[in-house]
């Protein structure tokens, strides 16, 4: 990830040219799972689902057609739930060619109602009754052979059935002819059904952590009614990765912005090992990273990994232009604006002794899902998210963006096996501004001391306590009160310094972390006595929302 802009902001679109960069990622010689998304909150969650049954999947839009399809090779597809009624005028619907190709379809919820209307059954409207909440099903007597591929193996007959959690207003009367119920719940609405022929409609979510056998029910259907196999591993990925930069890049060169972060990082490690000394990395030291963290860069990229690596300390002109400064948005500005124009003097200094054509970007599915999964038309032209500013409009690179069909954890699956120090693969999320925004009011240097003394401090104690990897994020922050306390003998007048941490999925929302008292004693205890100018230190106890997990 580039260090100047969020991951969070990283919803830009550039000027950087982007054709092949699709071009070469679009068509994956893959068994792949084809996710129809039409609007559920939970359509990612099912994505992230089938990839850890080790099962490439993509989250597409619901306007998807069977050529696409095709394209793509889809073994099945999955048609996810949505707010939408199939009666509405303008409600989305799935093509009819795809329900009527041999490919094996699941319906969730509002996709099961689709099945149900486009196959010719009936779907009753809701008349004030949803159905919400936990729910126990029962296979029914006709629940046999291909029928009931789906619960192959879970027991949901008898007494106890099977826990799950539905979520649906709307629901399926008459079955479309050829179809069964294969389940019920206990109020006797229809909770399966299926033609035995691959097409099967679940009124349930399978993906939520409340229907606890899901994950079996996902695998039943990729396994026994696609015939996939579980092919997805890090090691699959990682070769066809780099057959595909080879591919893309031919004999070009690629240069790769290094923030620290675990994206770039991995992204630049596939692509050295895709064409190995014809990348170079550049590290741009804005001065407002952790401790040591530019020695780390350096050293992990030169010595251990033997990846050619530009360092620029510029700690000095970003520091310069952030003296004085004190509006959150406006250091963003700076730090973001000064980061283009120093990666693009060297970037420059490089392109005159040889051409770059190509800049690769750690770019996460997450990003990608954003600006196509609902829009047929984004999805045609693939905008692109990345990290960095807006590079100036004169530079055009070609994106090379490896990791921009991955989740975040498997990103560090596949850093982990391409040899990124262990310590690397699971670093919590670093902002592009770095300290500077966790610095209220001005950032001199004296202010960045004490902030990363005390931030060292906060990680030690919760690796220390084996609690670094539950946190999504745990961080220092340097306000700017000054408090009254007493140390030794004499009264001190000194900073105010804030810890917070957060447990999170996906950095949307967060809560703040129930950290042992005893850890919380010990950071608060070493920050007082171990770092110059501090005398009290507080726990952030708000969530997000309402708060924002940086303070700034
Ligand atoms: P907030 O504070 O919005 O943060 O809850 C959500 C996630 O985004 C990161 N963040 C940033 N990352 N540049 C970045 O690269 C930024 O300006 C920025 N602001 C917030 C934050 O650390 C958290 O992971």
């Amino acid at each position: 990830m580039h260090p100047a802009i969020s991951s969070t902001e990283a919803d830009q679109e550039t000027h950087i040219a982007t054709a092949a960069a699709t071009d070469a990622t679009q068509t994956p010689a893959r068994e792949m799972i084809a996710i129809l998304d039409y609007g559920s909150q939970y359509s990612r969650l099912i994505a992230r689902r089938v990839r850890e049954c080790h099962v490439f999947c993509e989250l597409l839009p619901a306007t998807t057609t069977l050529d696409d399809l095709r394209r793509l090779g889809a073994r099945g597809v999955i048609l996810s739930g949505g707010p939408d009624s199939v009666y509405d005028p303008n409600a989305r619907h799935v093509e009819q060619a795809i329900l009527e190709s041999e490919l094996p379809v699941l319906g969730i919820c509002y996709g099961m109602q689709l099945l149900a209307y486009q196959l010719g059954g009936q779907v009753e409207p809701h008349t004030g009754r949803r159905e919400y909440g936990p729910a126990e099903i029962h296979l029914t007597d006709e629940a046999r052979g291909e029928a009931s591929a789906l619960f192959a193996g879970i027991e949901a007959n008898g007494e106890s059935g099977l826990a799950v959690w539905m979520s649906h207003g709307d629901s399926v009367g008459a079955l479309p002819p050829g179809f069964v119920a294969v389940a019920r719940s206990e109020s006797g609405a229809l909770a399966a059904m299926s033609d035995g022929k691959g097409h099967i409609g679940i009124q349930f979510h399978p993906e939520v952590a409340h229907t606890p056998r899901g994950k079996e029910l996902l695998e039943n259907f990729l396994f026994r009614v696609c015939g996939c196999s579980p092919s997805w591993t890090s090691s699959a990925f990682i070769e066809e990765a780099v057959g595909r930069i080879r591919a893309q890049v031919g004999e070009g060169r690629v240069i790769c912005g290094l923030s620290g972060g675990v994206d770039s990082a991995v992204a630049a490690l596939l692509v050295h090992r895709a064409i190995g000394e014809r990348l170079t990395c550049i590290f741009v030291d804005t001065g407002c990273m952790r401790a040591g963290e530019p020695e780390q860069v350096v050293e992990t990229f030169r010595s251990l990994l033997h990846i050619p690596l530009i360092a620029v300390d510029a700690h000095e002109r970003f520091l310069r232009r952030l003296a004085g400064v004190t509006d959150p948005e406006e250091k963003r500005h700076i730090i973001g604006e000064e980061f283009v124009r120093v990666f693009e003097a060297e970037a420059e200094k490089l392109r005159e002794r040889e051409p770059i054509d190509f800049l690769a970007q750690g770019t996460l599915y997450p990003d990608v899902i954003e600006s196509t999964s609902h829009d047929a038309s984004a999805a045609q032209k693939i905008k692109t998210h990345h990290n960095v500013g807006g590079l100036p409009e004169g530079m055009t690179f070609q994106l090379v963006e490896p990791l921009r069909y991955l989740f975040k954890d498997e990103v560090r699956e596949v850093g982990a096996a391409l040899g990124l120090p262990e310590e690397w693969v699971w670093r919590h999320p670093f902002p592009g501004p770095g300290l500077a925004i966790r610095i209220i009011g001005e950032v001199t240097p004296e202010r960045l001391e004490t902030l990363r003394q005390a931030d060292t401090i906060v990680i030690e104690e919760l690796r220390r306590a084996g609690l670094y990897r539950q946190i999504g994020q745990a961080f220092a922050v340097l306000t700017p009160l000054q408090s009254v306390g007493v140390m030794g003998d004499g009264r001190t007048y000194a900073n105010m310094v804030a810890v917070r941490a957060v447990t999170t999925g996906d950095f949307m929302t967060a809560d703040w972390a129930r950290l042992p008292h005893e850890v919380l004693a010990r950071i608060a205890n070493r920050i007082v006595n171990e770092v110059p100018g501090v005398n009290r230190v507080v726990y952030d106890i708000t969530s997000k929302p309402p708060a924002t997990i940086e303070w700034e």
